[in-house]
């Protein structure tokens, strides 16, 4: 039996669907390569925004086709992830086709469901509203053999307005520190070189972990140098974190620690005052700065990554040049930008209804444009002040999916680097490159002469 497993939204969908890949092989599913080839077809789903919502809904679409066009074979088609969690039920409703529809409380749940499914030739709908205390260990099927993501934390306790996470993610639950070395280790001992220790609030790792006790002192920055001590282990990132909970201590370890990435993804949202106040971002622009001073004193190479989001209810002209202000002072290394989409149930949604707060689409759009062209010459000039005339470190992840004749990898802050094959190296290498060329995403180089 095969089984397809197609992941759109965040890492944590990634990593997610790793597990489910690891979940189906101990019911007898192998991966397929095309949805067209398997009986299972699995969409972990994302409902950040109508867009991510739209898209899943046309994947099902697409599917359906598959399955209509193999009358004769049983195909199973099951939604999960973060839209199923939010609406599963009633898009099962209106899409006779979803055999199975489960959330992200119970994805390690997924073989009795399936089962369940089968025996009783019944669809099925599971989505826990509460997530089981405990995170739940499951097997794991890894995409690459070089990086591995590992969840620290799962949930967020913040309550951003505009943001749908916590609805359908649930409160945070922290790993233990014994159980993430445990997994940290025998990746190594398989092979890999890198770990990306993944939560949608990283930076509040460790909090939960206290009891009663209000005072833990199981921390990220705990965390880092617990995992530090692994033999064989090259390199840590961690992503994404809250501004809230960037402190020197954290900023100091990654400083301190080799191993240790320095590559903070800490979303700013917005640069004007009264805007984060309005999403319930709990700092000010100068708050903000002054971690980016802190974490660039400390680090000058280190990557600073931020989202920000347009077109928030309110936000007027002004307010949105305060955020294109923001980017120019911080110097991003990289921001990920998107267009306000109101979400059920999150205050942004009922003020969104408000005409004279919701700005028009139209404006939206040019204020996006305008951010991005503004990203785009920011981000170039960072990555000329970090990389100009430089050597550095590489990790081969993988080929060019552009270009056979080249390998990919990522540098230290995570920025993606190609450069020629050379017959000696092979995927996992760590290998110093000279940089001669760089475009404001991407670097192009060759192996440095030693
Ligand atoms: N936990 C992370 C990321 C959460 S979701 C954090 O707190 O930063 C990823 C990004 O999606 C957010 O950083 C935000 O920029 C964007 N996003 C979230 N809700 C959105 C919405 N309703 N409309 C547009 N973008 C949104
Ligand atoms: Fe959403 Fe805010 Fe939590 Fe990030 S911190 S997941 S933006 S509620
Ligand atoms: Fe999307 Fe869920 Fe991630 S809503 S951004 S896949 S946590």
């Amino acid at each position: 039996m095969y089984c397809y497993v197609e992941t759109l939204g965040c890492q944590m969908n990634k990593a997610d669907s790793e597990r489910m890949l690891g979940l189906l092989e101990e019911i007898g599913y192998q991966p397929a390569d095309q949805p067209e080839d398997a009986n299972l077809l699995v969409l972990n789903t994302c409902t950040i925004r109508e867009g991510a919502a739209d898209k899943a809904l046309s994947y099902l679409g697409r599917w359906a086709k598959i399955k209509q066009s193999k009358p004769r074979q049983e195909i199973l088609i099951a939604l999960a992830g973060c839209l199923a969690q939010e609406r599963g039920e009633s898009i099962q409703k209106r899409m006779p086709y979803i055999d199975l529809v489960f959330g992200t409380h119970n994805l390690h749940r997924l073989p009795d469901l399936v089962k369940q499914v089968k025996e009783t030739k019944t669809r099925q709908c599971q989505i826990y509203q509460q997530p089981d205390f405990e995170v739940p260990e499951t097997p794991i099927i890894r995409q690459s053999q070089v990086t591995a993501w590992v969840n620290i934390i799962l949930g967020c306790n913040f309550n951003c307005t505009y943001c749908i996470v916590p609805q359908v993610r649930g409160r945070e639950r922290s790993r233990s520190p014994e159980l993430i070395k445990k997994e940290v280790e025998s990746l190594v001992q398989e092979g890999y070189k890198e770990i990306t220790l993944l939560g949608q609030n990283v930076t509040a790792y460790g909090l939960d972990l206290g009891g009663k006790r209000a005072l833990t002192s199981i921390n990220l920055a705990y965390l880092l140098r617990y995992l530090h001590e692994i033999r064989g282990l090259e390199r840590i990132r961690f992503l994404t974190g809250h501004p809230h909970h960037v402190d020197q201590e954290l900023i100091e370890t990654v400083a301190n620690l080799p191993k240790v990435c320095p590559y903070f993804h800490i979303p700013m949202q917005a640069g004007d005052n009264q805007t984060l106040r309005r999403m319930a971002r709990i700092y000010t622009a100068e708050k903000y700065k002054k971690m980016a001073q802190k974490i660039r004193a400390a680090i000058p190479k280190a990557a600073l990554i931020s989202d920000f989001i347009v077109g928030f209810p309110g936000e007027s002209q002004e307010q949105f040049l305060n955020t294109c202000r923001a980017v120019e002072e911080n110097k991003f290394d990289a921001c990920i930008t998107a267009i306000y989409s109101p979400r059920k149930g999150t205050p942004g949604a009922t003020w969104e209804k408000d005409l004279a707060l919701a700005v028009p689409e139209e404006e939206k759009r040019e204020r996006i444009n305008y951010l991005n062209s503004i990203v785009n010459e920011v981000v170039l000039a960072r990555a000329k002040e970090v990389y100009q005339e430089q050597v550095t470190e590489v990790l081969i992840e993988r080929e060019n999916p552009r270009n056979p004749q080249e390998w990919l990898g990522r540098t230290r802050p995570g920025k993606i680097c190609t450069f020629p094959k050379d017959q000696k190296l092979q995927i996992g290498d760590l290998v110093d490159i000279k940089i001669n060329r760089i475009n404001p995403w991407t670097l192009k180089g060759e192996v440095a002469e030693v």
